[in-house]
């Protein structure tokens, strides 16, 4: 069965043609993050406009790249929540003008139950194709909006073991590479930027919360702003340079001697030590059978390898799986493919199908 999948919930226009719920047959992205970089970060409106511009133009491409038309896809996928709500309007009527056009069933898929399905998908230049992940499997979920560790116990079934108290793990390296001047989105840019520092030179706090699969990444956030102020130069005063009409997001100087890679490693070291550890503490303690990553943090080499490092003390007869890199951050094969397990599930949506910007995700069956 072929699925269209619609992707439009914050900063990627993207569609994808999947097979059964696994077979990647076409993936395009077009990202907005050039329209956003001068902002430091997704503006809501220019985001939804960027959306109306590319949707048209990447649905036609990824039938294109599948050598699919009309007739071959059988159903219609979109992304329904959670999300910026202009964006999600966006993908969803188009979604569902397309299936009135064409005659098909509508699906609206639960983006953060998405991520977590991007470990199902297979690629035509998989050098194996691996079977599908088995369950009970924990996930760790982190992106720029969630940061959750799930026990998805079957299809559609999820127990919530953990979440951020305060900033997702997205954030927190968004924040961080904004406090260190480094580029926008912040999570690649810390991680180029660590390759060459020493993660041991400076001490970051860690928020282990007791017992608890919980997370918090402010105290963190704040280590670091105490690190890196004394190198900070003051701010030119805005009267002088009016030409950058958001003075708040003028990137700060600092002075030369800022220990940016090390502080960059330090604080990559810091997040990426608690996401794992506490997903391996699961794993032992749920008696997991498989581990996922999901999500666009999880595109982080740090994270993947701590991860595996983690697992494999703890638990080394289970697979650690993690989506290829254009599979963690955001995607329309993710959406395709998590809507073919929903629709196993019978979940179809009528002409009144709306948006939830706010949806959480919640088991299903
Ligand atoms: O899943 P995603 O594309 O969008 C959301 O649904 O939020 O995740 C985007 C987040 C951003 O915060 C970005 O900084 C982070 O994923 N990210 C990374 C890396 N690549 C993207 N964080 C750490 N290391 C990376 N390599
Ligand atoms: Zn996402």
């Amino acid at each position: 069965m072929n699925i269209l999948g619609i992707e439009t919930s914050c900063d990627e226009t993207a569609a994808a043609v999947v097979a059964d719920g696994r077979r990647v047959r076409s993936n395009v992205i077009a990202s907005q993050i050039e329209l956003h970089r001068a902002h430091g970060g997704v503006v809501p409106e220019l985001a939804a406009r960027g959306h109306v511009t590319a949707i048209l133009p990447v649905i036609e491409r990824a039938l294109d790249d599948a050598g699919a038309s009309e007739k071959d896809v059988e159903v219609i996928a979109v992304t329904a929540g959670p999300g910026l709500a202009g964006a999600l309007l966006v993908g969803m009527n188009v979604a569902k003008a397309l299936a009135y056009a064409w005659g098909k069933p509508l699906v609206p898929v639960n983006h953060l139950e998405a991520h977590v399905y991007a470990n199902w998908l297979t690629f035509p230049d998989d050098q194996a194709v691996l079977p599908p992940p088995e369950l009970p499997a924990v996930c760790l979920l982190v992106s720029g909006g969630h940061t959750e560790l799930i026990l998805v116990e079957d299809h559609g079934r999820y127990r919530h073991l953990g979440r951020t108290l305060d900033d997702a793990a997205g954030e927190a390296f968004d924040k961080g590479a904004r406090l260190l001047g480094l580029g926008y989105p912040g999570g690649p840019a810390i991680q180029e930027a660590a390759r060459d520092g020493d993660p041991r030179r400076h001490d970051l706090p860690r928020a282990w919360l007791g017992e608890s699969d919980d997370f918090s990444f402010s105290g963190l956030k704040t280590a670091l702003l105490r690190l890196v102020d004394p190198y900070r130069l003051p701010a030119p005063d805005p009267r002088r340079s009016p030409s950058t009409p958001f003075a708040e997001h003028r990137p700060p100087s600092f002075r030369d001697d800022l220990p940016r890679v090390d502080l960059a490693a330090a604080f990559q070291e810091a997040v990426v030590e608690v996401l794992a550890v506490k997903t391996a503490g699961a794993v032992r303690r749920e008696g997991a059978r498989s581990v996922l990553l999901a999500g666009g943090v999880a595109a982080n080499r740090a994270l993947r390898e701590r991860v595996m490092r983690e697992v494999e003390c703890v638990a080394p007869e289970v697979p650690v799986r993690v989506p290829r890199l254009e599979l963690c951050t955001d995607n329309a094969a993710m959406i395709a493919g998590a809507a073919y397990y929903a629709l196993r599930r019978g979940e179809q949506a009528g002409w009144e199908a709306d948006i939830a910007p706010r949806l959480p995700l919640v088991s299903t069956s």
